[in-house]
């Protein structure tokens, strides 16, 4: 091969080198040069002032963050929550209003090397589609959280929420943390499993009637299988995962642990002994 050849081919590969972006790769302080955002700034609903990193460790530690989550941080800032469930695997998409912020939060996803895992959607948190989501994160304000209330207990049952320092109201957290004296919240979505159950246990055929009442993850009600109603003892509801005890006619504890899917549930009724048996219902 001649000299000419080879300088050529060294020229064509450092061109393709740069058209990959390989050497614009940025750094978070070029990120920098045309914006630079100052905490306490104003925004839509509500001014930036970006988590502490322990506290976002924290909060995506509470919601159980695998690479198999779908993560979106509503008012994401300089992207940092969206760029930390990134590393850890997940897919995130961080919702930021102001278009600077968004491209700042944007740079540093590059900076970071994460661009494959993070996106950031500069858009408004009430007009953006997260229902996808099985993660969402947010920092906002307790009335911002309380509109926001209505279109996450819509969400599929197991989706986890966690918000820094404002909690949701009269709808109680599962999971509460505190690191240096900042508070996080995490809450499960509970199934919507108020109603009344008919229910019918594999084997001996026994039916039952079981009523709930809910209020978010609290849930109360009884219980009769032929003879009186029994009330129901220690319910819990966690996502879509019901679980409580309750006498049956013959005075003998039994414990069902379900799974509710829209007006079904499916599960197991133990009884005395560590017995066993299958059971399934619908919703009347
Ligand atoms: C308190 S900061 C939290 C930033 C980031 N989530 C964090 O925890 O570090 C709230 C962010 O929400 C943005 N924001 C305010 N109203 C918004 C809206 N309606 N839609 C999208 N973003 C909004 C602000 O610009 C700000 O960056």
């Amino acid at each position: 091969m001649n000299v000419r050849l080879i300088r050529g081919t060294a020229v064509i590969a450092v061109a393709g080198f740069l058209a990959s972006g390989a050497l614009n790769a940025q750094d978070r302080k070029s990120c920098e040069r045309d914006y630079k955002p100052h905490v306490g700034q104003s925004g839509k609903d509500v001014v930036w002032v970006p988590t502490p990193d322990e506290l976002v460790q924290r909060m995506l530690a509470m919601a159980k963050v695998t690479p198999q989550d779908l993560v979106y941080d509503l008012g994401a800032g300089d992207g940092k929550i969206a760029i930390a469930a990134g590393k850890l695997g997940a897919t995130a998409v961080g919702i930021e209003y102001n278009p600077d912020m968004a491209k700042l939060a944007q740079c540093y996803v590059k900076a970071d090397g994460v661009t494959d895992k993070v996106k950031i959607v500069q858009g408004d948190i009430f007009k953006e589609d997260f229902s996808k989501a099985t993660v969402v994160t947010m920092y906002l304000l307790p009335d911002l959280n309380l509109r926001l209330r209505p279109i996450i207990l819509n969400m599929k049952p197991g989706t986890r929420v966690t918000s820094h320092q404002f909690t949701m109201a009269d709808w109680e957290p599962d999971e509460t943390a505190e690191i240096e004296f900042r508070s996080a919240y995490m809450w499960i979505v509970p199934a919507k499993v108020e109603g009344t159950w008919s229910l019918r246990e594999q084997g001996s055929n026994a039916q039952y009637t079981l009523n709930l009442s809910q209020r978010f993850q609290r849930v109360s009600g009884d219980i009769s299988g032929g003879g009186a109603k029994q009330p129901l003892v220690g319910a819990t509801l966690r996502g879509d995962a019901i679980r409580f005890a309750f006498n049956d006619d013959k005075g003998v504890t039994r414990t069902l642990t379900g799974t509710i899917r829209g007006n079904e549930i499916s599960g197991v009724l133990k009884g005395a002994g560590g017995t066993e048996t299958g059971i399934t219902g619908t919703r009347r």
